[in-house]
């Protein structure tokens, strides 16, 4: 017997990391990162390529993606909003980006500027270049039920977006509770919808924890076949262009539940808890996990 796998996506370093107001050193991040790939996690996204400007807690990509120990069998994608950051990613040997679009039309113009038709055009320009260098490329749509800006969103936006970012060569479209407004009932009816224009196999999910549904959306999505969640350890993040996001789903969290319905992850709780407890401990906020706080010990 096999137990089901379920892969996750740690996205601590760059969702988790990316609004926290103070600056945190490059080798704190390094540090942070090499924890996590001790722990059997297979795929950690290291930081973003993103416009200083506009995310400055970001600005030191090429030192963490060069500073970190990278083990064999594990991908780190990075963030990568247009052709500028993707020539700055290939150039310091980057072998996988995640490239975003939002389901709305107020986020795409708050955190990326431009029209949600411009966002993905752009995305096409940027993964053209990324297929000629041979690199895995994956998709975000954020919004996929609420924006901060338009409120409630038709999952019709979604199957939109999300052809076209598959017909455009995306391996995984990852479906973003970006402000953590779904429940069981909006969750389900978009997941529904999606898997109209695709398959499971190529959707993953990205809840927020902001009102506190997050494991519960992740339980509908596994009902639907979803074998990819994104989380972040220690439950740490928040979008800075959506006022009151607060956190991904604490991935501690998230492998306590796996692992205590029968799933496999591959990942150790235990080295998992003392590299969330070290960035949360460095960042002086308590964890944003349940069972670290449950588990912890010095
Ligand atoms: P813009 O201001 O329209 O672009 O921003 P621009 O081309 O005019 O550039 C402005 C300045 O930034 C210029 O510098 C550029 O050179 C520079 P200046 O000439 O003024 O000195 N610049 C860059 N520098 C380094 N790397 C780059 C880069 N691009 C421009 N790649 C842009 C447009 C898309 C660049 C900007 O809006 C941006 O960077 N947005 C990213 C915002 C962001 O990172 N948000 C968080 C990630 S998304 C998220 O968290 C959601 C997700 O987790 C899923 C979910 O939860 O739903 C994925
Ligand atoms: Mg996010």
């Amino acid at each position: 017997y096999n137990k089901p796998y379920i892969r996750i996506v740690e996205v601590g370093p760059r969702d988790g990391l990316q609004n926290e107001p103070v600056n945190i050193p490059t080798e704190v991040k390094i540090n942070f990162i090499n924890k996590l790939s001790e722990t059997g996690l297979k795929t950690i996204e290291v930081t973003s390529f993103v416009s200083p400007k506009w995310v400055p807690q970001m600005s030191d990509n090429v030192e963490v993606y060069s500073g970190i120990k990278k083990k064999d069998f594990v991908s780190y994608p990075v963030l990568v909003p247009n052709i500028k950051g993707l020539e700055s990613a290939i150039d310091v040997g980057v072998r996988e980006i995640a490239v975003f679009a939002s389901a709305s039309e107020g986020f795409s113009r708050k955190n990326t500027n431009c029209s949600r038709q411009q966002g993905i055009n752009r995305i096409k320009e940027v993964i053209d270049i990324a297929k000629q260098k041979s690199l895995k490329i994956r998709g975000y749509i954020s919004c996929v039920v609420g924006c901060p800006y338009d409120g409630h969103i038709q999952s019709s936006e979604v199957t939109k977006v999300t052809e076209a970012l598959l017909s455009h060569g995306c391996y995984e479209i990852s479906l973003g509770d970006t402000i953590g407004v779904g429940t069981k009932i909006t969750i389900e009816a978009m997941i529904k919808d999606v898997l109209r224009v695709t398959t499971a196999d190529k959707l993953a999910i990205h809840c927020h924890d902001t009102y506190g549904q997050a494991l519960a959306n992740i339980c509908t999505a596994l009902e639907y076949n979803i074998k990819v969640i994104d989380s972040s350890a220690s439950g740490l993040g928040g979008c800075p262009y959506a006022r009151g996001a607060t956190g991904n789903v604490a991935t501690e969290d998230l492998v306590y539940m796996l692992e205590g319905m029968g799933a496999e992850t591959g990942v150790d709780l235990k080295k998992l808890i003392k590299a969330g407890r070290y960035i949360s401990d460095f960042i002086k906020k308590p964890s944003g996990s349940k069972v670290n706080s449950a588990l912890y010990s010095k």
